[in-house]
């Protein structure tokens, strides 16, 4: 394929080059995929306002997240697994994101772990915490995190129980993973990325292996793994990894506005409304879609940020205009990772930057901060 122009041209990419388990585990979503679907369509409810004959020169896409500059509204989302799209995934991912000036968020679950995403960056990134049941854990990860001067921790509130995700399972990839004739077939399909992992000691969750005890390997990592999230988590909980980690922080799940309004009595800095990327509760509504009634019911009171199913830049403006102060990108940045690594992490977001300020040029506005209702023309969800 030529230049990449879209993010779907990123994503058939990727089905070329990444083995299908690791692939479908990017792209997929809980059971009948309907709310990772309804993510994606219904930015295709909200119309924009065309408006000429204004003055379109010096347009800036600059902002601020939890106070930290962002060069547009946009940081990279914790993703799981991402060493699995590509080797040293998060390393490269990080490096891309530094470059470009956007925050990258480290997941729990990240196959290179926090050490070495810092020993290949210069400036701050965030740290996602699943807060699991070995809590002495949390407490010793939360200490790397600092160490490693982390700016934001992201608590991720919307996975006490796993989804489930039916690809995930016919390909094996579970707690602990299932080899099978059809997985060594996949992966033999793919053998640049069995060249470039073979060159790679990362493998495991680098954040849990050697730190959580009694994991010192991939099998005790997967038993462990499989019995860490925590069904009792609680605001309380909430509360005391706050006091804990003494920084910026902010919630990422919440998609009703209770929940909202609690989240913000904790004291936090921001919320992400969230599904999880359709990947947690099947049926439950887009993202998107609930990103108004959030905005509404908590906006004065806290920072509210949105992710789930921006594919283009114009999806990151209809965010921004319905309230969002900042967005993240999940498969985007993954479906760019796995087709062409850090290249592809900065092809995304080149991707994104471009369409996010044409878009806003021909909406008649020169800064994404004074991007509001007003460039809406319609919305129907
Ligand atoms: C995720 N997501 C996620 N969230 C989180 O808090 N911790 C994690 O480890 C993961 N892991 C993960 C893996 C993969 C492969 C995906 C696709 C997603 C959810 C992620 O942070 C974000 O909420 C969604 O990806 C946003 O939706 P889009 O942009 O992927 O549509």
């Amino acid at each position: 394929m030529s230049k990449p122009l879209t993010i779907a041209d990123l994503k058939t990419m990727a089905r070329r080059r990444v083995p299908k388990m690791f692939f479908d585990y990017a792209d997929s979503g809980a059971w009948t995929e309907g709310t990772y679907r309804a993510n994606e369509d219904d930015f295709f409810k909200i119309k924009l306002r065309q408006r000429v004959l204004v003055d379109m020169t010096n347009r800036s896409l600059a902002t601020t997240m939890v106070g930290q500059a962002a060069a547009m509204p946009v940081a990279l989302a914790p993703t799981g697994m991402t060493g699995m799209q590509h080797a040293d995934g998060e390393m490269l991912a990080a490096q891309a994101a530094e470059e470009f000036g956007v925050p990258f968020t480290l997941s729990t679950m990240s196959i290179c772990s926090i050490e070495d995403v810092r020993s290949v960056t210069t400036k701050p990134f965030w740290f996602q915490l699943y807060v699991l049941k070995d809590r002495g854990f949390i407490e010793r990860l939360i200490g790397r995190a600092k160490q490693a001067g982390c700016s934001a921790l992201v608590v991720t509130a919307d996975l006490q129980i796993l989804g489930q995700r039916h690809k995930d399972i016919r390909n094996g990839l579970s707690a602990p993973p299932k080899w099978t004739l059809n997985s060594a077939l996949q992966l033999a399909t793919r053998p640049q990325w069995c060249l470039e992992m073979l060159r790679t000691k990362r493998r495991g969750f680098g954040n849990i292996v050697g730190h959580a005890s009694n994991v010192s390997d991939l099998s005790s990592l997967g038993a462990w793994t499989a019995e860490q999230f925590d069904p009792r988590l609680s605001w309380d909980d909430i509360r005391w990894i706050k006091d804990l980690w003494g920084g910026k922080l902010i919630i990422k799940g919440i998609l009703d506005e209770e929940d909202a309004r609690a989240a913000a009595d904790t004291g936090a800095d921001a919320i992400i409304v969230s599904n999880h990327g359709g990947r947690q509760l099947d049926g439950a509504p887009s993202s998107i879609s609930m990103l108004p009634k959030i905005v509404e019911a908590v906006g004065d009171r806290i920072e509210v940020h949105f992710d789930g199913g921006i594919r283009s830049g114009q999806d990151v403006l209809k965010a921004v205009a319905l309230g969002a102060k900042g967005t993240y990108i999940g498969r985007p940045f993954l479906y760019g990772l796995g087709a062409m690594g850090k290249p592809g992490v900065t092809a995304a977001l080149e991707i994104i930057r471009k369409e996010m300020d044409i878009s806003m040029a021909l909406c008649g506005k020169r800064d994404i901060q004074t991007c509001g209702h007003d460039i809406i023309a319609d919305v129907k969800f």
